[in-house]
């Protein structure tokens, strides 16, 4: 699958100091994309290069296929963002305030505008007067108007930012029906790890401005992968001194009567083929979880090593 949004070695100066150093990353249709960091990592500016607010230094942005620097009118059409905070007018209607951001789009019909509020669940209100809403509804409404278009990409910088438990739910429901059912491909930063863990499908890490990693959220059991795990044995002893010998490379240690390994799935299956062939019998080898949140720490330790 061609992804919808490319960066390319994206750089950004801002005076000496540069912001955004070499991102590369690429998005598909109907993926919800976590843009992960802490504060002044660089995801704001990253975010208003893609949008076109801010001129790239160095690098491209693709937006189906086409450069937000060189053919900015028709990739910027595929774009749905909020700016800063949702721009509504608080003394119209939330249907008036829809209505009034699709006349600066071409072909949104009145079901594009319907559709959008029982998306956002704001179809009860749609008589109500912005004023009166709550930040969760303003976040909504914002969120419905940056979709009006149809756009192929929805762009949005710590969009859960005031939002409560509840809020933060719901936004993740409806932002995963539109990435499912539309094919809209969904960029989200945030410096919040729980919640890239909740909405996203997949995150990338950025440090003072480099990617420092890109991930499933899912802990996928990819047979390559390098995980943590302990194995019940009948001889520890015996195990250990087996194992060393014959798998020195995975780090190994022996930890209350459990073997502890590092070890891709299929080294564990010959790990525990070879003990068995020698006499010790393993009653149980169980992979330790990582959190998301250890392999971030992880992640940013390299980073900046
Ligand atoms: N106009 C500017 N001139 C100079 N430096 C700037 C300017 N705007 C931002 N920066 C610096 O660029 C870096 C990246 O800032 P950016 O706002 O992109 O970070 P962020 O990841 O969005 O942080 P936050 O989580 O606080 O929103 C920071 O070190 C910031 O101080
Ligand atoms: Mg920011």
């Amino acid at each position: 699958m061609e992804s919808i949004l490319s960066l390319q070695n994206v750089h950004k100066k801002l005076g000496k100091k540069l912001a955004v150093n070499g991102v590369s990353l690429d998005v598909y249709p109907g993926e919800i994309y976590g843009f992960l960091g802490p504060n002044g990592a660089g995801k704001t500016t990253t975010i208003r290069m893609i949008t076109g607010l801010t001129k790239i230094t160095s690098g491209d942005i693709r937006i189906a296929d086409a450069s937000i620097t060189s053919d900015y009118k028709s990739a910027i059409q595929h774009v749905g963002t909020i700016v800063e905070n949702p721009e509504l007018y608080p003394y119209l209607t939330a249907e008036k305030n829809l209505l009034h951001f699709a006349r600066m789009s071409k072909n949104v019909t009145k079901e594009d505008i319907d559709s959008r509020l029982k998306l956002v669940r704001l179809d009860h209100v749609r008589n109500q007067k912005v004023r009166k809403f709550s930040l969760g509804m303003k976040q909504r409404l914002g969120i419905a108007q940056a979709l009006i278009h149809r756009p192929k990409v929805l762009i949005l910088d710590e969009p859960t930012n005031g939002l409560d438990p509840a809020g933060v739910r719901e936004m993740r429901d409806y932002l995963r029906k539109v990435a499912k059912e539309e094919g809209v491909a969904i960029f989200i930063s945030s410096h919040l790890l729980a919640e890239i863990e909740l909405i996203c499908d997949r995150f990338a890490i950025i440090q003072e401005g480099k990617l420092v990693q890109v991930e499933r959220v899912s802990d996928e059991d990819r047979p390559e992968e390098m995980n943590r795990y302990q194995l019940e044995v009948s001889d520890l002893a015996k195990a250990h001194k087996l194992a060393v010998r014959e798998f020195p490379k995975l780090v190994i240690h022996e930890k209350e009567n459990w073997l502890h390994i590092k070890a891709a799935k299929e080294q564990v299956g010959q790990l525990i083929m070879f003990l068995t062939s020698q006499g010790v019998m393993v009653y149980q080898s169980v992979r330790e979880k990582q959190t998301l949140e250890d392999r971030f720490l992880q992640a940013t330790e390299r980073g900046v090593s």
